[in-house]
């Protein structure tokens, strides 16, 4: 996938420029009124509005652009509606007061990582990709953009680059290790949520499910959850000691003895 960050007639030039230089990225000028379906030569651009960072689709309308915000009204309406009672708050193993350190293996768009924090859990976001890791890191650095309630969850969220199976934590030092790796398959029937397609498109198909388990499970003081679509398959070749089913997805959880 070719990317680019834009530079445009009404942005400034310096932090695009550092953006390029630490993703390895080239520029391109284009003017301040600029369509990206009108750009041929990259499939994505990284583009500044205000203080946002969005990722640009050039080609298909229907991916469109794509921004970590997390004012977003679906997600904080999630955070604010009983999450306590809700999957996500049980596969943790939430009781009482105590709240699990959890490392979120497979950040992404750091939803479910703000779900994980707006229950008062620290959680540590770790994310492989250059391009959805700057994405991520814009949206958490715009604390004060999106209000007190807000900046106060994000600050129990710190983010890192890389690949779980390169990470090196002290032993055990999470309690929780928590994997979203795949997207589901596909169905020409199945809705794909429009900001997970677009990471789809960008990423590819991840296949390294089976081994991100056994690492997770090295890592974990307690337990480690991965969410799947309802009808996936586990991650790995063993059954998980608690399977909790919702809508559209499902959580397995493997217990550490
Ligand atoms: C399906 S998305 C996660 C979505 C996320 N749960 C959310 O709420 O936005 C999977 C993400 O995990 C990342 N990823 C996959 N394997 C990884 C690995 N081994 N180490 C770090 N990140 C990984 C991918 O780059 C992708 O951004």
């Amino acid at each position: 996938m070719k990317v680019a960050v834009v530079r445009s007639g009404d942005t400034s030039t310096e932090r695009e420029i550092k953006l390029s230089t630490d993703l390895g990225l080239p520029t391109i000028e284009l003017p301040s009124a600029y369509l990206p379906s009108e750009v041929s030569d990259y499939d994505y651009l990284l583009a500044y509005r205000d203080s946002r960072l969005l990722l640009q689709c050039t080609g298909d309308a229907q991916t469109g652009e794509l921004c970590v915000d997390f004012s977003d009204a679906k997600l904080n309406f999630r955070a604010n509606s009983s999450i306590r009672s809700q999957n996500i708050a049980k596969a943790l193993g939430i009781k009482g007061s105590l709240r699990p350190a959890v490392l979120d293996a497979t950040a992404g768009l750091g939803k479910d990582a703000f779900l994980m924090a707006s229950l008062g859990c620290k959680v540590s976001l770790l994310e492989r990709s250059a391009v959805v890791h700057a994405l991520l890191a814009n949206g958490l650095a715009r604390t004060g953009y999106y209000g007190e309630e807000i900046d106060i969850i994000l600050g129990r969220m710190n983010l890192h680059f890389g690949d779980l199976m390169e990470f090196v934590a002290d032993s055990k030092q999470f309690d929780v290790v928590y994997l979203d790796p795949m997207f589901p398959e596909r169905r020409k029937s199945a809705k794909v949520k429009k900001d997970m397609a677009a990471l789809q498109q960008l990423l590819g198909h991840q296949t390294d499910g089976a081994e991100l388990l056994d690492y997770a499970k090295l890592l974990a003081k307690t337990r480690v959850v991965v969410k799947r679509a309802k009808l996936s398959p586990h991650l790995g070749p063993g059954k998980p000691d608690i399977v909790l089913k919702g809508s559209s997805s499902r959580y397995d959880v493997y217990l550490i003895a």
